[in-house]
């Protein structure tokens, strides 16, 4: 089931940091956001956070599953999820960035609709103290995605 966080509860920084590498990066949005948990047998297994950017746009910042349960199926349910609570809130687009080698990510958010419209030059270098690293590839650009909702 998945359900909004309420403010008095424990944020899942475990699995954010699936996610975003820094729990410094996370705070810089997290606080502001709507934070929604997918739970199974009482157990917090995956995450997505929602913040919106202006009257028209919300941004997912952060979508993670947890390791053990990734591949079935549950990131397309969240991403689902998402899309309609954007819908409901009365938004026209909803977007999601992700690390330009992120292959797995890029698949499916393009499979979900999603289409790519920017291209953040150097976002991980400006915004993390040290060098990420994804199969060996140094990530640089954070690729821009939206989805339009109506
Ligand atoms: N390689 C390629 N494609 C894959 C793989 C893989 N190893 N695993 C799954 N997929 C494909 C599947 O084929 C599936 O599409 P299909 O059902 O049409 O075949 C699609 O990805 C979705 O699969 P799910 O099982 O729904 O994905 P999952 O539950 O693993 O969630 C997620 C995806 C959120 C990216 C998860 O793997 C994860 O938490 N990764 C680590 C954290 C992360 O990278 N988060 C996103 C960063 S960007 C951001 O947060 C804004």
């Amino acid at each position: 089931m998945i359900r909004q966080l309420q403010k008095n509860e424990e944020i899942p920084y475990k699995l954010l940091l699936l996610a975003d590498e820094t729990i410094e990066a996370i705070n810089r949005y997290i606080n502001d956001s709507e934070i929604y948990i997918f739970e199974n047998d009482n157990e917090t297994i995956a995450v997505y956070a929602l913040q919106k950017i202006s009257d028209d746009t919300i941004e997912i910042k952060n979508i993670a599953v947890d390791t053990k349960h990734q591949g079935q199926g549950i990131g397309k349910l969240l991403l689902r999820d998402a899309i309609s609570r954007a819908k409901a809130k009365g938004f026209k687009t909803i977007v999601i960035g992700t690390g330009d080698i992120a292959i797995k990510q890029l698949y499916l958010y393009q499979k979900e609709g999603f289409e790519i419209f920017d291209i953040k030059k150097s976002f991980y270098l400006d915004n993390y103290p040290n060098p990420i690293y994804e199969n060996g590839i140094q990530l640089k650009d954070m690729v821009m995605l939206k989805k339009e909702l109506i």
